[in-house]
């Protein structure tokens, strides 16, 4: 796994990125969902396991799921799990602070 800068601190993280609102990145080709819930940081696949749509362009419910916005299947963030099994788990990608930034782990 490679660890990739994407902003100069946690701060910085927290002010582009508001809790609840969604953003694709593109790292190293991969096209990259990226919340905040609850003060935490996830990151999933963009591309819905069910028919391909951009998860970007959905919502976060106050459960801490990504909302497609096409058939409205609902993953958890924490684990990338279809919430009623009807399509395959997203890739989950962890992320990290510290002193010199803050980081995705692409694999
Ligand atoms: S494409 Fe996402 S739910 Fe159908």
């Amino acid at each position: 796994m490679q660890w990739v800068k994407i902003f100069s601190s946690e701060a910085e993280a927290r002010e582009r990125l508001k809790d609840r609102v969604l953003q694709l990145l593109v790292v190293h080709g991969k096209r990259i969902c990226l919340a905040q819930h609850q003060h935490t940081f996830f990151a999933v696949q963009d591309a819905c396991s069910h028919n391909s749509e951009s998860l970007s362009k959905g919502a976060v419910n106050f459960m801490g799921e990504v909302v497609c916005p096409w058939h409205n299947y609902r993953f958890d963030l924490r684990t990338g799990r279809e919430c009623s099994s009807r399509s395959a788990d997203l890739k989950t990608y962890p992320v990290k602070a510290d002193d010199s930034g803050f980081y995705i782990g692409i694999y």
